[in-house]
C-alpha cells in the first residue's frame, strides 16, 4: 500500500527534528519544508528551502508532490516575535499554505498553535508564586472550551491560523486539528530544568535561587517530551472523526499542569507518558551542550 504523503513544514526546527528523529519517519512518505538548511537525518527525503510567505515558490512544492497530510510547524516560533515577522511567517505563510492545501486536494491539516494563544491566565496569576499557581488543583483547567486570550502578537498571529483552519474546515473538503503545544525542546535539553538551566548560562540566575525556581516549576507544567510529542503527532495523522476541527493541548501528563490533556487522550486514544514532576535533576542538565 502506498505510504501516506506527508509536507512537514519548519522541519529544520525543534519540533521538526523530534518528528525526523522518531519512527514516523519509516512509516510515511515525508517532505521537509524549511526557510532554513536541513538538518542532519533529513538528508535521505525531498526537501524544499522555501520561504512560507513566497505563494509562488510554494505552490511548487504542491504541484510537484501529491500531499495527503500537511504538519504545519513553520514560522516564527518566539513569543517576542515582531509584527512583521509573524505577519510574514505566520498569518501569510499559514494563509498560503491553507489555501494551496484546499486547492491541491490536501486531506488534513496538523497546525502548531501555541500556549500563548491563552496565555493571559497564567499572566493574571504571575504575582502569585508559581508553586501554588500550577498546584492549585481548585483552579479550573484551561481547556478547548476557554476563552481564547492571547499574551502577544504571536499569540494573536497563531489565532488567526487556528481561526482561519476552523473556516476552511467549515467550508471545504479538509480536516484541522489544532495542537496548542505547551513546551517541547531541543533533543539535549529535553527536560524540564531546560529554562532554569538557560537562565543560569545567561547569568540571569544562580541555581536553586527564586528565579531558578520560578522557571523549574514553569517548565514543570507546560513541559512535553519529545516522546509525547512524537506520540501525539502519530495519533493525530491517523485519526479520523466526524469533527472535522478540533483543539488539543499538547503537553506531558504533569501534576502541575494547568492545561487540559484528559479530552487528547480520550478521543485520540493517546496514552502519554512522561510527567515533568518525576525527573529529578541530573548535573548533565547543567552542561551547555544545546546544539541540535
Ligand atoms: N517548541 C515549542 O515548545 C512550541 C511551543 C508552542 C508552539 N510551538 C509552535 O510549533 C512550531 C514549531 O516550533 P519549534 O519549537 O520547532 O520552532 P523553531 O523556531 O525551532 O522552528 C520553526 C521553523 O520554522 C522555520 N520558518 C520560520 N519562518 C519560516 C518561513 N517563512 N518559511 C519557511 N520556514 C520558516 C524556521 O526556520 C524554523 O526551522 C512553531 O510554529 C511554534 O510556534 C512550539
Amino acid at each position: 500500500m502506498k505510504k501516506k504523503s506527508i509536507l512537514l513544514t519548519g522541519s529544520s526546527g525543534i519540533c521538526g527534528s523530534a518528528i525526523s528523529d522518531s519512527l514516523l519517519i519509516e512509516s510515511y512518505d515525508f517532505l521537509f519544508l524549511d526557510i532554513a538548511d536541513p538538518i542532519p537525518g533529513q538528508d535521505d527525503h525531498s526537501y524544499y528551502k522555501t520561504d512560507l510567505s513566497k505563494t509562488d515558490e510554494i505552490e511548487k512544492v504542491f504541484i510537484d508532490n501529491d500531499i495527503d497530510i500537511v504538519i504545519h510547524l513553520g514560522g516564527s516560533s518566539d513569543r517576542d516575535s515582531s509584527w512583521d515577522a509573524v505577519l510574514n511567517n505566520n498569518i501569510i505563510g499559514t494563509y498560503n499554505l491553507m489555501d494551496l492545501s484546499v486547492r491541491y486536494g490536501v486531506k488534513k491539516v496538523i497546525f502548531a498553535s501555541t500556549n500563548h494563544v491563552v496565555g493571559m491566565y497564567e499572566e493574571d496569576d504571575k504575582d502569585a508564586s508559581y508553586e501554588s499557581l500550577f498546584l492549585n488543583r481548585d483552579k479550573k483547567m484551561v481547556d478547548r472550551h476557554s476563552e481564547s486570550r492571547p499574551d502577544s502578537l504571536y499569540g494573536v498571529s497563531k489565532l488567526f491560523g487556528e481561526n482561519l483552519c476552523r473556516y476552511y474546515t467549515e467550508k471545504f473538503d479538509i480536516d484541522c486539528y489544532m495542537l496548542r503545544i505547551g513546551s517541547v525542546r531541543e533533543k539535549s535539553g529535553d527536560h524540564p530544568y531546560n529554562y532554569a538551566e538557560a537562565g543560569v548560562r545567561r547569568g540571569d540566575f544562580v541555581r536553586g535561587d527564586e528565579g531558578y525556581k520560578e522557571q523549574e516549576l514553569r517548565l514543570k507544567s507546560i513541559w512535553m517530551s519529545r516522546d509525547d510529542f512524537t506520540k501525539m503527532i502519530a495519533k493525530l495523522i491517523e485519526y479520523k472523526s466526524s469533527e472535522r476541527f478540533d483543539i488539543f493541548y499538547a503537553i506531558s501528563k504533569n501534576d502541575r499542569r494547568s492545561f487540559d490533556i484528559e479530552y487528547a487522550e480520550k478521543k485520540l486514544d493517546l496514552d502519554l507518558q512522561d510527567n515533568a514532576e518525576k525527573m529529578v535533576w541530573k548535573s548533565e542538565y547543567g552542561l551547555n551542550n544545546n546544539q541540535d
